[in-house]
């Protein structure tokens, strides 16, 4: 089987090193992949993820049977239908599913719709109207650009003028473009987030365990939001006995909605949950894997992962195809300094192969390329040094202590990583 991944994160990285394991699997191709993907002896082609004419060509051109795309931009786009059309299997939503991620008003319309829990809010094309709301509410309010703003469309406003600010910087100066053209403004709610991810095959969601992101750039979640700093799974917060129920809550009314639109939802569903005293209520949909939540969850799978993929393909996914070692799987990500302000590219990394070597660990590639040979910097999010551990206190320690190998001139990581998973389970085990 001749597989085609569509990205270049350590999301990417690890889907590569997973799909690779499969006995089924003789080739690989990444368009355009980064140093990892090219260590894990796929092949890496120049194609970008948005040029769907380019990568339809390709996946003819190599006789592709399963297309994985990694990020949302090219499902938003509508790889899948384009793929569809090719003939070529392609694990992932179409476009009109993928709205789920690319319009958080969509996402909002079809929640309401499905009865899913989620929070309170109002929908603007007005600037003035979505200002007049903010004055009548008050803060705390949330503040969403409607499209896609690589994670940093969304303003957590403590103060009226936040809010007030907020709405004058994605509607009036237009901060993220017309992603800006609509806001939604939401009640702000109070909890521990978690991510719930499942397999989908038109008509069945199979959960995923649950994992935790650390979206905050500095320790104890402060700082402005990044891509992902570091993720673990299980997450204490949302413990495996519950996610058949999660799944009943979050996922199913959502898929029965989109196909009674006509569009079964084929690939990942990833709600993004905030656990309240209230309940879970979903923050946002997204329609692929998370990055790094993907490298700490197919560090744990166990399962022939194309064939899982192509089952969900062809709307007959067994649930019994789907096995995760139960030992706790945690990745710390290493960023350039400056991340996710300006940083510098290019800087060299060594120690990677020391970490690799020891037992339970893996290094994920997020931002690399290789250069004459040597792993260099490449982007904001570096490297996401992953390990298993039979407790998430044993994961955490393992990674760090992996981490230590790992040299690169200016690089930044978090420190905490796994801490509110651990502080959790010791307030469970003092109760
Ligand atoms: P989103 O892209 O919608 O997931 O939002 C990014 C981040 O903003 C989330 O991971 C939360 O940390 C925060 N956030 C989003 N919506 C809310 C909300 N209604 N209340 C509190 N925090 C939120
Ligand atoms: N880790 C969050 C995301 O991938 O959107």
């Amino acid at each position: 089987m001749r597989v085609l991944v569509i990205g270049s994160g350590g999301r990417e990285h690890a889907l590569v090193w997973k799909l690779k394991q499969s006995a089924a699997v003789t080739d690989v191709l990444v368009a355009p992949g980064n140093g990892g993907t090219a260590a894990e002896g796929a092949r890496n082609v120049p194609v970008k993820v948005d040029d769907l004419d380019g990568l339809v060509e390709l996946a003819r051109r190599e006789a592709v049977d399963l297309v994985v795309p990694g990020p949302e931009l090219p499902l938003t786009l509508g790889i899948t239908d384009r793929m569809r059309e090719a003939g070529i299997p392609c694990f992932g939503p179409d476009r009109y599913c993928a709205q789920l991620e690319g319009s958080k008003a969509f996402a909002k319309a079809i929640m309401q719709r499905a009865g899913v829990p989620t929070a309170d809010c109002a929908v603007f094309t007005d600037a003035e109207a979505a200002l007049a709301h903010v004055r009548a509410k008050g803060a705390p309010l949330v503040v969403k650009a409607d499209g896609l703003a690589a994670g940093k469309g969304v303003v957590v406003a403590r103060t009226t003028e936040e809010a007030l600010e907020a709405v004058r910087n994605i509607m009036c100066q237009h901060a993220f473009g017309a992603a800006g053209d609509r806001v939604v403004i939401e009640e702000c709610l109070v909890g521990e987030e978690a991510s719930f991810l499942c397999f989908c095959d038109g008509e069945k969601a199979v959960p995923l365990p649950s994992a935790q992101d650390h979206k905050a750039i500095y320790d104890g979640d402060q700082g402005p939001n990044t891509g992902g700093m570091g993720a673990y799974s299980p997450a204490p917060v949302l413990p495996d006995s519950e996610a058949r129920r999660m799944a009943d809550l979050v996922a199913l009314p959502i898929l029965r909605e989109l196909a009674r639109d006509g569009h079964p939802f084929v690939g990942i569903l990833y709600a993004g949950l905030m656990m309240t005293a209230q309940g879970p209520r979903v923050l946002e949909y997204n329609v692929r894997f998370g990055d790094p939540e993907c490298q700490p969850l197919l560090m744990r799978l166990e399962a022939d992962l194309p064939a899982v993929m192509l089952d969900c393909v062809n709307g007959r996914l067994d649930p019994a195809t789907l096995r995760y070692t139960p030992r706790t799987a945690l990745g710390v990500v290493v960023a350039a300094s400056g991340y996710p302000g300006t940083y510098s590219k290019g800087m060299p990394i060594t120690g990677i192969a020391e970490a690799d070597a020891l037992p339970g660990v893996k290094v994920f590639h997020s931002g690399t390329a290789l250069r004459d040979g040597q792993v260099v910097s490449d982007g904001g999010r570096v490297l996401c040094v992953t390990a298993l551990g039979d407790t998430l206190a044993l994961a955490r320690d393992a990674a760090y202590a992996a981490l230590e190998h790992v040299h690169m001139p200016d690089s930044y990581h978090r420190s905490d990583i796994g801490q509110k998973g651990i502080d959790r389970l010791a307030r469970e085990a003092g109760k």
